[in-house]
């Protein structure tokens, strides 16, 4: 990982308004993750708890899932804020869903005060799950 380019201003200011509707009774570790896909738009989610632990939503599957449903099929970046005090890696089963529709995309990682590192989906998920059929 490399720390020398800021996140697009656009997309972190999508990402922390997400983090600012987070629903994390239970954890109280607020994500916000922000996607750009074709033609530029940007999309934004949240991480969404549940009473029932195992139903809970990563931001990143929230925004891909935004992303997805207004017809988006190509994410170039994706921004990903946290209240950590370092920047937060996407959980292993969010990097498979970002692999979906941005396996060359880049990612910055944000810290709640600023912090960020760059890198990328295929850097953060080598070797992804793929179907290969006959
Ligand atoms: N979380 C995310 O939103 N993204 C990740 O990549 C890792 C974890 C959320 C899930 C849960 O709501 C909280 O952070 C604590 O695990």
């Amino acid at each position: 990982m490399t720390h020398d380019a800021a996140p697009p201003q656009d997309l972190l200011d999508a990402a922390w308004r997400a983090h600012s509707n987070a629903y994390v009774p239970y954890s109280k570790f607020p994500v916000g993750a922000a996607v750009r896909s074709e033609g530029g738009q940007v999309h934004a989610g949240a991480n969404i708890e549940n009473a029932s632990y195992g139903l809970g939503r990563c931001a990143e599957q929230s925004a891909i899932q935004a992303m997805a449903s207004a017809g988006g099929r190509a994410v170039s970046e994706v921004v990903v804020v946290s209240s950590a005090v370092v920047p937060a890696t996407p959980c292993g089963a969010c990097r498979q869903v970002l692999y979906e529709f941005g396996p060359q995309a880049r990612v910055w990682l944000v810290a709640e005060n600023g912090e960020s590192r760059v890198t990328s989906v295929s850097a953060l998920l080598p070797d992804a799950f793929t179907l290969h059929r006959s």
